[in-house]
This record gives structure tokens, sequence and C-alpha cells, in this order.
């Protein structure tokens, strides 16, 4: 799919917005519709008119006019790029108008990225495409004083979709295909010709980082750790440094402490945030953002053998603090300790943001609609709150009073790896907080944002690819 800018295409696609659509063309037609209650102009609402002695117009509902959102624009143009390749067609033009309350540019990177959205699924393993793209060219006729502009909002939102499609892609690939030494060599491979410098670290360079808790959990498979570094300088003026951490489970069985066979079916995708965090790179690296940013995974498998780490073990960390395992299942906070501290004091951020699929119980609290969130600064928070708002990826901070840090505190051991049933996802983010040595630092819950079992809007049944675009948004600033 090619974004051109001014008039063109095949078929010219007329926005109905609310009861009295201001329709220049398409007006008698829209009457006739609404009458027949064929066509009403609900959000996302579609009716084609296209054949070779047609009118060649597709009406698109963007419901309305109060209710119009950055968000809804990209469902309804979603909507449309599946219709329009339903329709086999090859050419549109769309009169991108100002809507009131909306920015401009927004709106019109909601509706290029709600048209490529449309043209994602994960189809390497079916022997017969399902979903086959046919849109060449896209006419976006814009505002004349913003053909300048659009420009650089084509080319940002295509870097950006490339990064959630990566990161889907990743999440969406199974265990067999996606071990640690494969998702490193996938980084590597997708990120090559950028600005991003990729270091791979194994075994024994993970025992001489004296990260014992993340060496723990993978001591079970047979697969080698890798510990992944991505490095972007982006501003090298600057001294500030952002991390991003995610957490890399290619694959979580749960260890001894056994996940029932059901859970463990979509446990290849315990490795989203490093896809988050790795697909967040491309994005942000492709359009050159002025930033400094260092994305970090530790990534191995947690699997059970003669030489996996048991319930009861007191293992070590690279801070120094001892901790007592409890349950093996609670895996990605040992890892994520090692990798946090790293990002801490070896890279020396003054910022961590992490992503990780950690706990089942945010799954309960939030469903897959909203992200959970911990932090120990509420500046920070706000900074990525604003930039989920504007991806339309929602979050919601989760209390972190002081109570709940004595949760897992140890007995035998400076800290346990469980606390208790109550409050699971807040005393998992808290636990991580331990490790991050006093800097400002926000963790994210994607756990049920990271997967569907069914498609929701432009997000597709599996991956989601949740929260490449918070990042970038992030470091991209206002
Ligand atoms: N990877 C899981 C969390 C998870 C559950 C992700 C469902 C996606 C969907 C994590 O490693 C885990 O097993 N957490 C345990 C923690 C518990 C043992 C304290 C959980 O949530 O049950
Ligand atoms: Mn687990
Ligand atoms: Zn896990």
């Amino acid at each position: 799919m090619n974004f051109n800018i001014g008039k063109g295409g095949d078929i010219e696609v007329l926005l109905v917005l609310g009861e009295s659509a201001k329709l220049e063309k398409g007006i008698e037609l829209f009457s006739y519709l609404k009458e027949k209650e064929l066509f009403t102009g609900k959000l996302s609402e579609v009716y084609a008119d296209v054949s070779p002695k047609g009118d060649n117009i597709i009406l698109l509902g963007l419901g309305e006019v109060e209710k119009l959102s950055i968000n809804s624009i990209r469902r309804a143009f979603h909507k449309l790029g599946s219709e329009l390749m339903k329709f086999k067609i090859e050419s549109v033009g769309i009169t991108i108008p100002r809507f009131a309350d909306l920015c401009y540019t927004n709106t019109t990177k909601a509706i290029i990225e709600g048209l490529l959205q449309s043209e994602y699924s994960f189809e390497k393993y079916l022997s017969k495409k399902k979903v086959l793209p046919t849109v060449k060219d896209v006419y976006l006729d814009v505002l004349e004083d913003r053909k300048d502009k659009t420009v650089g909002i084509i080319e940002e939102t295509e870097a950006v979709l490339e990064g959630v499609f990566l990161a889907r892609d990743l999440v969406n690939e199974r265990a067999i295909n996606m071990y640690p030494e494969l998702l490193a060599n996938t980084a590597k491979d997708n990120l090559k010709g950028l600005e991003v410098e990729v270091e791979i670290f194994g075994k024994s360079e993970i025992e001489k980082l004296d990260m014992k808790a993340f060496l723990a959990v993978s001591e079970g498979s047979n697969k080698e750790p890798k510990f992944i570094v991505m490095t972007y300088n982006g501003d090298p003026d600057s001294k500030e440094k952002l991390a991003l951490v995610g957490k890399g489970l290619t694959y979580d069985s749960g260890g001894y402490s056994l996940k029932p066979s059901a859970s463990m079916e979509t446990m290849y995708t315990d490795m989203a945030g490093s896809a988050a965090v790795i697909g967040a790179m491309k994005s942000i690296a492709k359009s050159k953002l002025k930033r400094n940013v260092v994305a970090i995974v530790a990534a191995c498998e947690n699997l059970i053998s003669s030489g996996a780490y048991k319930p009861g073990d007191i293992i070590g960390s690279m801070s120094g603090k001892t901790i007592e395992v409890l349950n093996t299942d609670a895996e990605g906070r040992l890892t994520l300790a090692d990798a946090l501290w790293y990002a801490a004091t070896v890279v020396k951020a003054d910022k961590i943001v992490d992503l990780a699929t950690l706990t089942g119980a945010c799954v309960v609290a939030l469903g897959n609609v909203t992200t959970g969130a911990v932090t120990n600064n509420e500046d920070l928070m706000s900074e990525v709150k604003e930039a989920s708002e504007l991806a339309g990826e929602p979050i919601w901070e989760l209390p972190n009073n002081e109570d709940y840090k004595e949760l897992y505190k140890g007995t035998f051991s400076d800290l346990k790896n469980t606390a208790g049933r109550g409050a699971g996802t807040i005393t998992a983010g808290l636990f991580l907080g331990e490790f991050v040595n006093d800097v400002p630092w926000v963790h994210l819950d994607i756990a049920g944002t990271s997967y569907l079992d069914k498609a929701a809007g432009y997000l597709p049944q599996g991956a989601t690819g949740v929260h490449v675009k918070t990042l970038f948004n992030l470091v991209k600033g206002k």
C-alpha cells in the first residue's frame, strides 16, 4: 500500500459523519440508503457502490460527531481497508477533512494507520493465504497547507507500523522457532542497516555479569540463554538515556511449578515484552528520533530438567539481593531483576520502562483491554500515560503503597518471588522495583493486552504488538 498526496484513485471514499452528513457528492445515495436503513453512517459502516458502470464511490460511516476520536478513526479505516480488499480495489482517493476537535496531524496518522492495520496477518504456516492485500495506491487529498508535512507523517506512520508488525511476528512465532538464540538473531537482522548496535551475550558472559537470578531460570533448558542489548544514540550531545526492558521468556512451562496444559498453550507469547522493545527500536531508529535509547532483553526458556531450579531454592542476583523461589512459575520477575539492575547500574539509564507478560492476575483485573502499570515515579508515569493515550493503548496505574512491599520480604532470604494470592500484579511489579536502584521507572504488565483470543477492532487475533506505539510516542516526546 503506497500513500500519495493529492487527488486520484479508481474509487472515491466519502466520509459520513453524523446525522446531517455534509456530503457534496453522494448525498442522494446516502438519503436513499438511510431511508431504507441500508446504511446509516454508524462508525465503521461501509457501503460500496463499485462496478465498471457505477459511481465508484464507497461510503464510510464515522458515527456521531461528538463521539469521534482518533481511535475510532483508526477503527473505521481499518474496516475500510478490509472492505477494499474484499472488493479487490487497487486504488482509492480519500479527502481528509478537518474534524472540529481533532488535531489534523493525528487524524491523518490515524487514517494511514487504520488502512495499514488491515494488511497484517500471520500466515507463514498456512498453505493457502487468507489475506491478500489488493490496494496499491491510496491518494490522500489533504488541506493545501498540510501537503509538505504529510510526507513526513506518512513515513513516520509506516515506520511505526513496521515496528508493530515486527513485534506481532516475533510473538506469533512458536517457541520451536523462536528460542533465545533465534530471538537475538532475528532482532539483529531486523535492526541491520539502522543506527542500532546489537550486542548478544551468551551464557559465559551472563555468568561473568553475575546474573544469578536470570541464569537460575534458564537452567532447565538446553537452549542457551541470551542477553540482548540494543543501543541507539539518536542524541550524541546528550547524556540522557532511556532504557526499555522487555521480558523475554521464549517459552514458559512454569518449570517444576508446572502450569496446567491449557495455560501452557499460549506460553510461546511470554516474550511479548521483548518483542515490544525490539519493535519499538526499529520504529525509533527508522524515524531517526533524537533520543538515546537502550533496549534490553534477558531471553531464556522456563522448562524442566534435572538441572532446573526448584521450588524452595534460594538464589542470588546481580544486585546481590537473595531470593527464595517459592514458585518456579514466577520466573519473569527473576529474569527482569537482573535485566533491570543491568539497565540501572551498567547502562546507567536515567529512566527505565519495562514491559512484561508478568501475571495472570493482571488479566483477571483488567482483561485484554488495559495494561496494568506500577511505578516509583509519578512524573515518568504521566509521560508514559500520555504516550499510551495518544497511541490508543490504554494503561491503568495500580497502587504502590509501602504495605504491599512487606508481602514479598523473605524469612531466610532478602526477598521471595511470590507474595500470596492477593494483589499479584502489584506485588510482582513492586518486586521489580527492588532492582532499579531508585532510578525513575515504570512497569507495564501486558499479560492481557499482548495477545487476543479473538480480533478486536484493528487488533488481530493473536499477538497485538501492544505498546510499540506507546514507546515510540514516549521517545518522540511532544
Ligand atoms: N507468563 C506468566 C504470566 C501470564 C499468565 C502471562 C497468563 C500471560 C497470560 C508468568 O510467568 C506467570 O506464570 N505468573 C504466575 C505468577 C504466580 C506464580 C505468582 C501467575 O500469574 O500465575
Ligand atoms: Mn511463569
Ligand atoms: Zn512467564
